[in-house]
């Protein structure tokens, strides 16, 4: 009765129908492929399965589910944005 009334629920509602049923919520899917995104003026962002290797093949951990690389040449934590774009004053270049 309550999964029939709760089906075309948001997925907030489903999930606490879940709880209430002693269940747990199932785990948001993750993404297929990796997406990188221009972060305006400033580092990309890297989102979704991917690896990150060293020029010399060594992987790279990486522990965010987000990781800003830089960009601008400035950072002191390459290649992982620290910020030092802003102190920089790096721009994007304007678009064609
Ligand atoms: S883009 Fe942020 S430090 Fe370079």
């Amino acid at each position: 009765m309550l999964a029939a009334l709760l089906s075309g629920a948001p997925a907030s509602a489903r999930a606490l129908a879940g709880r209430l049923r002693g269940r747990r919520p199932a785990p948001p899917r993750a993404p297929a492929e990796a997406t990188i995104t221009l972060y305006r003026d400033g580092p990309l962002l890297v989102r979704g399965p991917f690896t990150l290797r060293r020029a010399d093949g060594a992987e790279l951990p990486v522990r965010r589910r987000v990781v800003a690389l830089c960009r601008c040449g400035r950072s002191r934590m390459p290649p992982f944005c620290d910020g030092s774009h802003h102190a920089a004053g790096f721009r994007d270049p304007p678009e064609p």
